[in-house]
């Protein structure tokens, strides 16, 4: 079976967050032993700027589609990589809309024609899937970004004699972000006015790209089973927890995985000194360098906490910053260390914090992804106090580099954290519920005091590191859901 993956973001090529790395593990687990090599996966996403420049082995090809929005016909050109006989990577290049800083902004302004970028995206997907020597039965459409894909594969169908479109599985990352744009967009599409209506695309008078693979996919996933139960409520279902309640046949979630290839302590090139679980004095040696170069007093015996992510609500952010501070105003001994950009009033937090307590505190605003790996190489504990989190990766990262989770127990952080109360001989890190700083200081008192006892300590480090989130078991379960929508 052929299995093409759309994607607005691929790792290594392009990444804003998590969707980045799962696409691009999920590929390849589906093309590995989960497929069984027998499974032949495409992906696509688009050829964003200074990609060609860092990647090599991205070949062009003279497939230059003529992909309509509105009433222009405006030309892409597909390159691809081939990674394994049966993995490819497709890059859809169009200047106008991707040769750019960023990948859906700049300077904190989403892009004004990001409806017509994506639907580029989405035809340019569809192309592939009509056009490609052995079309894939399956196309695996990933966020709002290539929400569209399923309704313009039923219009190609019906009306431009498109005889056997994929079937569609369609994969929600995070509901918060939906592609809401003003009705007028609906033009954009070229589609028929009347298929824009409540049960296809049409919410509260907006287009809304999420909901239109919402309705049309055949099946459709998100990346923890618990946020596939939160999703139903009001409080996480981002309204449109009613629909996904009527399609609640064809909904399930599927917790993400580890690549890997890319996170392994014993191998990473990023480390100035490697380690497993049965030998840690390659961490010790990790620690102490990344203290130096976040410019913290090298020291082994304080305990080192972390927090790498985008600085925004739903990553609880300003609870981590309120919480630090209390914590070393009250003479609470630990080091933290912030990796992350976004909301101007989140970074300037945490560089206050930095300045306030400079023995204690450092922070680097910014996007560095082998920064990131010595962070969790360094680190004793990772915060992680989300107010939802579908999945979540750096709980994942941090158990199988001993950096303990702090985590508050939502979506993905509660499907992948084992609490000593929950499980005392399986325990991987520390759970707390409410979204409130007290909380999250009572939880970081536990680490601290965990901090003290290392055989303990030890006990959670080992299940963490040697705990299974191999994308084999979870690819698994992809496949088997391609299989029986194909059934259908
Ligand atoms: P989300 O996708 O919601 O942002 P995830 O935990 O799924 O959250 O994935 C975030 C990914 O992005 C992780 O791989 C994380 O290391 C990475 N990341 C986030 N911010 C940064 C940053 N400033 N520098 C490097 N990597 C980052
Ligand atoms: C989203 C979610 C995150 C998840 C990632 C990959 O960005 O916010 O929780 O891990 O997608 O699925």
């Amino acid at each position: 079976m052929h299995v093409l993956l759309a994607t607005s973001e691929l790792n290594p090529y392009s990444k804003t967050g998590g969707l980045a790395d799962m696409v691009a593990a999920l590929a390849k687990g589906l093309a590995g032993p989960a497929g069984r090599g027998v499974l032949r996966i495409s992906v696509v996403s688009p050829l964003y700027r200074g990609v060609l420049g860092s990647h090599s082995g991205i070949e062009p090809t003279p497939w230059r589609p003529a992909i309509r929005i509105g009433d222009s016909l405006v030309e892409g050109r597909f390159h691809r990589k081939a990674l394994r006989p049966n993995l490819t990577h497709w890059f859809v290049e169009q200047p106008g809309f991707y040769d750019r800083a960023g990948l859906y902004a700049e300077a904190q302004r989403d892009y004004a024609d990001n409806a017509a970028r994506f639907l580029f995206l989405s035809r340019a997907a569809l192309v592939l899937a009509r056009h490609l020597p052995d079309p894939p039965r399956v196309v695996h459409a990933h966020d709002w970004q290539t929400g569209l894909v399923p309704l313009l594969a039923r219009h190609e169908q019906l009306q431009g004699g498109w005889t056997q479109p994929p079937r569609m599985v369609f994969t929600i990352h995070n509901l918060a972000f939906q592609g809401s744009f003003p009705l007028s967009s609906w033009d954009l599409t070229g589609l028929p006015a009347d298929w824009l209506h409540i049960e296809s695309a049409r919410h509260h008078d907006r287009v809304n790209f999420l909901k239109a693979g919402l309705t049309q996919a055949q099946a459709i996933t998100t990346v923890s089973p618990t946020y596939a139960r939160e999703i139903l409520t009001a409080e996480h279902g981002c309204g449109l927890e009613g629909l996904l309640l009527k399609r609640y046949n064809d909904l399930g979630g599927i917790l993400n995985g580890v690549d890997t290839e890319e996170w392994n302590p014993a191998t990473d090139p990023d480390l100035p000194a490697r380690f497993h679980a049965g030998d840690l004095s390659g961490k010790a040696v990790c620690k102490a360098a990344v203290q130096r170069e976040m410019g913290l007093p090298q020291d082994t015996a304080v305990p080192l906490l972390a927090n790498i992510s985008r600085l925004t609500d739903q990553k609880g952010s300003e609870l981590i910053a309120s919480t630090v501070r209390a914590l070393l105003k009250a003479g609470e001994v630990f080091q933290f260390v912030q990796l992350g950009s976004g909301e101007r009033a989140l970074e300037n937090a945490f560089r206050d914090l930095a300045r306030r307590f400079p023995d204690r505190v450092a922070a680097r605003i910014g996007f560095h992804a082998a920064l990131s790996h010595r962070i969790e190489a360094g680190a004793d504990f990772y915060l992680m106090p989300s107010r939802f989190e579908p999945c979540g990766l750096n709980q994942l990262y941090s158990l199988r580099y001993g950096a303990v989770p702090v985590v508050r127990a939502t979506g993905g952080l509660q499907d992948s954290v084992v609490d000593p109360r929950e499980n005392a001989a399986l325990a991987t890190g520390i759970k707390f519920t409410p979204y409130t700083e007290a909380a999250l200081r009572h939880a970081v008192l536990k680490a601290l005091a965990l901090w003290k006892d290392p055989a303990w300590l030890g006990h959670l480090r080992h299940n963490g590191m040697t705990a299974d989130f191999s994308w084999d078991r979870q690819a698994a379960e992809y496949v088997a859901l391609y299989e029986s929508v194909c059934r259908e």
